[in-house]
């Protein structure tokens, strides 16, 4: 796992370094699955580019055991849960093949590995998320 998320955080300052990377994630999870738009209607997306730059950086530390990780996925865990924004689990996996697909544009060294650690790092906050979907 240590390897994995070294090669992620890696990848992801590289990713971060390009331009507008968190824009291009926006503009192809919109696109991704019918439903998305409607979450996303008033919502100001300057602001939202900013907080998601930290929340990948959350699951990133989340899936390397770090406390503040774990705090910060138990807080979007609540917000986008059945009780608040109720996100439909189903389209975390919308979300996460969106962010590949912009990965893998952006980081000039990605290589089928890095695209795997990502997978990895990815599918531990998920499914952490998804299943406080009806208890937070
Ligand atoms: C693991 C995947 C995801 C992460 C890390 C994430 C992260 C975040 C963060 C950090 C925020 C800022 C506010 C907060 O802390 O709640 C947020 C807000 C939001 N997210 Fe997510 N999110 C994820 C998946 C999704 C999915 C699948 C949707 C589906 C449409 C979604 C829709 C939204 C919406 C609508 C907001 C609210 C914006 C607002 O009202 O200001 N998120 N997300």
């Amino acid at each position: 796992m240590k390897n994995s998320i070294d090669n992620v955080k890696k990848s992801y300052g590289r990713c971060l370094n390009t331009e507008d990377f968190i824009g291009q994630f926006y503009e192809v999870f919109l696109k991704s699955h019918p439903s998305v738009p409607e979450f996303f209607k008033d919502v100001d997306m300057a602001n939202q580019k900013k907080l998601l730059r930290f929340g990948i950086n959350y699951l990133i530390l989340f899936a390397n055991g770090d406390m503040a990780g774990k705090s910060a996925i138990n807080r979007i865990a609540s917000t986008h849960s059945k009780a608040n924004m109720a996100i439909p689990p189903y389209l975390y996996q919308y979300w996460r093949t969106s962010l590949l697909k912009v990965i893998e544009k952006a980081d000039y060294a990605f290589t089928p590995e890095i695209e795997s650690d990502w997978n990895l790092v990815l599918e531990k906050g998920i499914s952490y998320i998804i299943a406080h979907h009806d208890k937070v």
